[in-house]
């Protein structure tokens, strides 16, 4: 871990900031709640660096309960990825902790708790790591950060939670679900909760934030799903959406109406501003709940109303096979090394979900190994979308054509089956799981392994240089071979 640390490109720049996890009133645009927030705002603060840069935040923890930090996206050191009882310590309620790590990829990224349903309380934050050679390609640079809200407003996360987990799902919906459709592309099935309000940058859609520019200003959106159980169809008024990154990592701009964010989820997309005033629109997809609203005003003419549906949410709507890397960025390909088979199962009538037959305290690690080329298939066997997020790496999508767009989060769609692959260029003990934090909490989560390590679990049985299977398209013996003579094999290379 130490060595891979040492690896990362680094300018020397230090970013010091500080932030407090602390129960308070925040004010949601004309309604003030009782929530646990970073800052006493929601969403916390945008944190910016560069790429290269260390981040040194100290965490204090004004909270109840125990809590973490976990940076979404970031391929950064493991022991400062915010797993309780995986890589570090929850931070007691009274105490503090620095977390001091390099981020070493430009993009869209954020931050939230790795507790508990902690996430669904108003925990949350942009983390951006700038590139500045981006600049060119853009004038303003704006989060939208969506997130579904109901604490204050209606139950309480941790009420929800304890409802699904003796309730299970909703048998009258479940009975009806659909598979993916061309009016329901996620399927008909698409979340638990129904949430009081959405909420676009901590506001609801009554009291909207204004983002004003002019007319012809390019600007880039960085839209972020922080919600917890709610998809998101985004679109603007008036404009098409030109994708240029998804989770972070550059794709050959794509023009679209409409794009859905599955939790965890992010875009960037740069639209061209027209002359006028513009509803900027997140619809809960497959809810009737009121969907999340801005504005964005160039110019004179009547403010948008919450609750319009502009005619692009209609409209051509991005799909992953859209999605192309841009050179720099695409995953070259590669023999596989390792093949990792992840089962996605509903289980006692949603009371569960599981990966691979167990809830995550019972789960069995993935193991890999440093160096390989890995691919991941998740078998969906569910009739929900399940937004499935890998820690500590970008993946790519695999298809036919080879390794696709970078993605740290992907949806994977009702009886699908879809691929990813990865470099393990990583080592550590990371969480991979379903970002509906219902579904995380109520077990859909395991962890993927580089046995050897410090920190990796305890159990990891005999050699750790034959574990697994090799790849189901490499000659088994070769794989093995290629394993064996992987200097990433000894595991006194990892102690750190
Ligand atoms: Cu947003 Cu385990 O992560
Ligand atoms: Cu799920």
């Amino acid at each position: 871990m130490a060595a891979t640390e040492a690896s990362r490109r680094s300018t020397g720049r230090i970013v010091r900031r500080e932030l407090r996890a602390a129960p308070d009133r925040v004010d949601l645009g004309g309604r003030t709640v009782q929530a646990w927030a970073f800052d006493g705002t929601v969403p916390g603060p945008e944190i910016r660096v560069r790429p290269g840069d260390e981040l040194r935040l100290r965490l204090s923890n004004g909270l109840p309960d125990p809590t973490t930090v976990h940076w979404h996206g970031l391929a950064l050191r493991n022991d400062m990825d915010g797993v309780p009882g995986v890589t570090m310590d929850p931070v007691p309620g009274g105490a503090s902790f620095e977390y001091a790590f390099i981020g070493p990829h430009s993009g869209t990224y954020w931050y939230h708790p790795h507790v508990g349903v902690q996430l669904d309380k108003g925990l949350q934050g942009a983390l951006i790591v700038e590139d500045p050679d981006e600049r060119g390609a853009y004038d303003e640079d704006v989060v939208l950060l969506l997130d579904d809200w109901t604490d204050g407003l209606g139950e309480a996360p941790t009420e929800v939670l304890a409802r699904l987990g003796a309730e299970g799902m909703d048998m009258g919906a479940m009975d009806m679900a659909g598979l993916p459709s061309d009016e329901q592309p996620l399927g008909s099935d698409t979340g638990e909760v129904s949430y009081p309000a959405h909420l676009v940058n901590g506001r609801l859609p009554e009291s909207p934030q204004t983002v004003r520019t002019s007319p012809g200003q390019r600007v880039r959106f960085r839209v972020i799903n922080a919600g917890s159980d709610t998809a998101y169809r985004f679109a603007i008024g008036g404009h098409r959406l030109s994708v240029t990154h998804s989770d972070g990592f550059g794709v050959w701009p794509v023009e679209v109406d409409t794009l859905i964010l599955g939790m965890g989820e992010r875009y960037d997309v740069v639209v061209t501003v027209g002359d006028g005033a513009f509803p900027i629109v997140a619809s809960p997809e497959g809810k009737s709940d009121p969907g999340g609203f801005a504005v964005l005003r160039s110019g004179s003419g009547a403010t948008p109303r919450p609750g319009t549906s502009p005619v692009e949410l209609r409209g051509q709507l991005l799909t992953y096979a859209d999605l192309r890397p841009t050179g720099e960025v695409a995953l070259p390909a590669r023999r596989l090394d390792r093949e990792l088979d992840m089962l996605l199962e509903m289980v006692d009538e949603g009371r569960r979900w599981y990966i691979n037959g167990a809830a995550y305290e019972d789960t069995e690690p993935l193991l890999i190994r440093a160096g390989e080329r890995v691919r991941v298939v998740m078998r969906n066997e569910t009739m929900m979308f399940h937004p499935m997020h890998v820690h500590g790496h970008t993946f790519a999508l695999a298809d036919e054509a080879g390794p696709g767009a970078r993605k740290d989060t992907v949806n994977v769609l009702p009886k699908q089956t879809l691929a990813v692959e990865l470099e393990a260029d990583n080592p550590g003990d990371w969480l991979v799981h379903c970002h509906n934090a219902y579904h995380g909490e109520l077990g859909m989560m395991t962890r993927m392994s580089y046995p050897g390590l410090a920190n990796s679990s305890p159990g990891v049985p005999g050699d750790p240089c034959a574990l697994g299977r090799s790849a189901a398209t490499g000659a088994d013996a070769g794989g093995l071979t290629s394993l064996r003579s992987n200097p990433g094999c000894s595991p006194s290379r990892f102690a750190s």
